[in-house]
């Protein structure tokens, strides 16, 4: 069922009193504009209605993960060099032979038009505006097609099997449509235990309810934007053919085909002609096994905490990772801050995918938002360049970072693990 015109207006009835100003409640009498992830993710939560922030924000289990992948960063500390000349500074860097303006992406999110309008175009043109990569989800709210004739830019596809079969088409379409790179997410077998997700009845169409009503209500600036463009849909298969049957039935109950293994793996490398990633990696055993079954990088990747309630931070694996492969190491979840980058960086990875900091963007003011969010990482980057005194970014080494309880030891603690 989707929602009606009428009830979505009764849904926005609150917007004249409420105002429509509540996209950027000030934080300072003296700046109200945000000025980083932490004071965007708040501006989403203000324009946002409940049901959608919780899925936007949410983890699953008991968010162990969720919380583990922005905390690790305070046990990783710096060490910073000095008198080096730090005044020409370089963040630019080169990716699958090509050269991006900041080691970071656009990560895939789905259901991004229940964020903004043509959330998916909006934040393809952000990542073109600053010249970095945008991923297109298999879940977007617009398809592959029209994002691809909306926005320019480096734009990569990610694919979520849902058959084998629909799985070909839609590598065929990318195909077609441009997309570059295809990037396979392999940690949704079967959906996370979203408690949040549960409690709040968070579905696509969103089920109309009292509780949806009232949320409505109270955030009218994003209720307009709902009545004013329609109630989001699966783009990718909004004009799929009602007569496969099949595909028809495995959108409704929108399930993965959970018997894709390593054989399946190497199928759909046979499929894919240009650089293929493995999304979901969390141990370098198997992101040797990606590598030695015909992928060109993996990303390591716990899905922003939203699958395994308990799962490690990427960065726990990063550097044995590093060690093992040769190949690009990609890697998310918990990225809000430039040092976070940065540190990531110095431990071997080569990009950083961008989920939730991104969309906070997207949420709270669309296209610019979405845009300034990424030039805030950029001055992030660029500013802890400075500190530490590595000017390019390119240059960065383990020897930047240390693990913070060693140093509390002195010399001769942070050689106690082989005591
Ligand atoms: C709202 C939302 C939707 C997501 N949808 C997808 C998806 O469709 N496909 C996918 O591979 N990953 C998806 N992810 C995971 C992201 O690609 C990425 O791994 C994760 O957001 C990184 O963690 P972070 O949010 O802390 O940056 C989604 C994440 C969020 C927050």
């Amino acid at each position: 069922m989707s929602i009606s015109r009428r009830e979505a207006l009764i849904g926005v009835g609150g917007a004249v009193v409420g105002g429509l100003a509540t996209k950027f409640a000030p934080t300072s009498i003296y700046h109200s504009a945000p000025l980083n992830v932490a004071e965007y993710r708040e501006a989403a939560r203000r324009r946002l209605p409940k049901i959608v922030f919780d899925y936007l924000d949410g983890g699953a289990g008991d968010e162990l993960a969720l919380r583990r992948n922005t905390e690790i960063f305070d046990r990783i500390e710096f060490r910073p060099a000095r008198l080096k000349d730090i005044s020409k500074r370089d963040i630019s860097t080169e990716l699958f032979g090509k050269t991006q303006a900041a080691p970071i992406m656009v990560a895939p999110t789905g259901l991004n038009g229940s964020f903004w309008p043509d959330g998916d175009i909006a934040l393809a043109k952000a990542a073109e505006e600053v010249g970095v990569p945008f991923a297109l989800s298999t879940a977007s709210t617009t398809s592959m097609e029209d994002v691809a004739a909306n926005a320019g830019g480096d734009k990569w596809f990610q694919l979520y099997v849902l058959s084998r079969g629909i799985a070909e088409s839609l590598v065929e379409r990318a195909l077609k449509a441009g997309y570059t790179k295809l990037i396979l997410t392999t940690d949704v077998g079967i959906n996370g235990m979203r408690y949040r997700d549960a409690r709040n009845g968070f579905k696509i169409p969103l089920p109309i309810s009292p509780g949806l009503v009232w949320d409505g209500m109270t955030h009218p600036a994003w209720s307009l934007d709902f009545v004013l463009n329609g109630m989001p849909e699966m783009g990718n298969f909004a004009s799929a053919d009602a007569s496969n049957t099949e595909q028809q039935a495995v959108l409704m109950s929108r399930s993965m085909d959970a018997t894709f293994d390593w054989a399946a793996l190497r199928w759909l490398r046979e499929l894919w002609p240009h650089e293929l990633l493995v999304k979901g990696i969390l141990r370098a055993d198997d992101a040797v096994r990606c590598i030695d079954n015909g992928a060109d990088a993996v990303i390591l990747s716990n899905h922003g905490g939203r699958q395994l309630g308990d799962a490690p931070a990427p960065i726990q694996v990063l550097a044995e990772t590093r060690a093992r492969i040769s190949a690009p190491i990609l890697i998310d979840s918990g990225y809000r801050r430039g040092e976070d980058i940065v540190k990531a960086l110095a431990l071997g990875a080569d990009t950083v995918l961008l989920g939730k900091a991104v969309l906070y963007g997207l949420s709270a003011n669309g296209q610019a938002g979405a845009t300034d969010v990424l030039k805030i990482l950029m001055k992030e980057i660029d500013n802890t360049l400075a500190q530490i005194q590595c000017p390019n970014v390119r240059d960065l080494t383990p020897e930047y970072v240390a693990a913070v309880d060693r140093s509390l030891m002195g010399p001769q603690g942070s050689d106690s693990s082989t005591s």
